[in-house]
Parts: structure tokens; C-alpha cells; sequence
């Protein structure tokens, strides 16, 4: 994995068959595709359902505006064109989340496993961050796998409110530097 960086955000970074890097206008039509599938959008907390080109938009824009402001990084997973996004939120806290999606016909490849993986490292190599959480919808059983792959375990039983369908039961996974450090 190389990370190249600028002040506020990586600028990229690359894996195996990936690269992770900012978020561009012209992903819209992409994203909006990826995001017009049900599979994907039910399990996603901050996606509105049904999902219009206008949200794709906001969404490159805001991701901007909070890389920006050091809140948050936004990357799209590109394997020569965008096939997900990542992202990890509340660096400020110390204790961040971690979020991502990839378009389904890419599903199945290694992908989310890959991207997260380097993000893990690059967010413990690169920022004073103590812990990374991610809440899980308990009928994802990928996403806890993927989760499982990259070293988190699950914290406990917690609630995530979605825009697509409402609030869900969902189980926290943590992965703490300390335990990072130890891998
Ligand atoms: C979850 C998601 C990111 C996984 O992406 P992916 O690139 O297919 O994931 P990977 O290929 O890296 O790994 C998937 C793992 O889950 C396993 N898996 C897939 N479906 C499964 C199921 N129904 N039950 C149990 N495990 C399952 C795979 O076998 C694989 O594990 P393995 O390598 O041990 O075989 C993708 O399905 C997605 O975008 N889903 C919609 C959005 C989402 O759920 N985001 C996460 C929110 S917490």
C-alpha cells in the first residue's frame, strides 16, 4: 500500500487492485447507478431511498466541504472507474466510523475487504485516532464478515436509524489501535 498525502486528506491511496481517492463531480452518474439498487441502499444509514442524481451531487459536495473542515474522508473505491465509496468519520472524537458501499455487480471480489483494510492502516498510521466502530444492520451478514476479515470484533447490540427504512436493530464491531498495533 502506498498513501500519498496532502494537509487535510490523503490525496490517495493505493492497494493491490484499488485505488481509494477523493470523490470527483463527474462520479455523480456512477454513484447514482450504484445507489439505485435496494440490496446496496438498505444498508446504509445516511442514503435516501429512492436515490436521485441531485443526492449524488450533495453527497460529492458535502464530502468536500467536511474533508475540508478535517471532519471527515470520503474516498471512492476506483478500479479504474468508481465502483464504492469509504469513508471515516469523527476523527476529531478519537473514536471514528467507519462506512462503505460497493456497487453490486463488483460484490463478491474482495473489494470492501481491501479497501477497508487499507483504510484501517492508513487512518492508524496517519491520525490520532484511538478507535474505529462500525454499526452493522443484523440482517448484513457480508458487511459483519468484511468487518470480521479486517480485525474488528463486535462491541454489543446497538440502533442505527436509517433514511431508507427507518431504525434498525444493528451490533457494533470496534477495532481499537491497541488491538491494530497487536495484528
Ligand atoms: C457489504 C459489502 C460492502 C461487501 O462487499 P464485498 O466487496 O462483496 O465484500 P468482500 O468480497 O470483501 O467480502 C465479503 C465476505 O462476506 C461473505 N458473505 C457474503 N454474503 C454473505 C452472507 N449472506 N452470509 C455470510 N457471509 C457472506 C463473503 O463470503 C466474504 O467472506 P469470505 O472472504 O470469507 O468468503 C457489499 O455487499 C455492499 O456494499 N453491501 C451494501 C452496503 C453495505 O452493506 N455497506 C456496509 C454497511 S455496514
Amino acid at each position: 500500500m502506498s498513501i500519498a498525502t496532502t494537509a487535510t486528506a490523503p490525496a490517495s491511496i493505493t492497494t493491490g487492485r484499488l485505488v481509494l481517492r477523493p470523490l470527483r463531480p463527474d462520479d455523480a452518474p456512477a454513484i447514482c447507478t450504484a445507489l439505485s439498487s435496494w440490496d446496496v441502499v438498505k444498508n446504509l444509514a445516511r442514503v435516501p431511498w429512492p436515490y436521485e442524481r441531485a443526492d449524488a451531487e450533495t453527497f460529492i459536495a458535502k464530502a468536500g466541504e467536511r474533508a475540508a473542515a478535517g471532519e471527515e474522508h470520503t474516498f471512492a473505491i476506483d478500479n479504474g472507474s468508481l465502483v464504492g465509496a469509504i469513508s471515516v468519520r469523527g476523527i476529531e472524537d478519537g473514536d471514528a466510523a467507519i462506512g462503505y458501499w460497493l456497487a453490486e455487480p463488483v460484490w463478491g471480489r474482495g473489494y470492501a475487504t481491501e479497501a477497508l483494510q487499507a483504510l484501517v492502516d492508513h487512518v492508524f498510521k496517519t491520525l490520532p485516532v484511538v478507535s474505529l466502530t462500525a454499526g452493522v444492520i443484523t440482517d448484513n451478514p457480508a458487511s459483519m464478515r468484511v468487518l470480521e476479515k479486517a480485525g474488528f470484533v463486535r462491541s454489543g447490540p446497538t440502533q442505527c436509524a436509517t433514511l431508507a427504512r427507518g431504525e434498525q436493530a444493528a451490533i457494533d464491531h470496534c477495532l481499537t489501535r491497541a488491538a491494530w498495533e497487536r495484528s
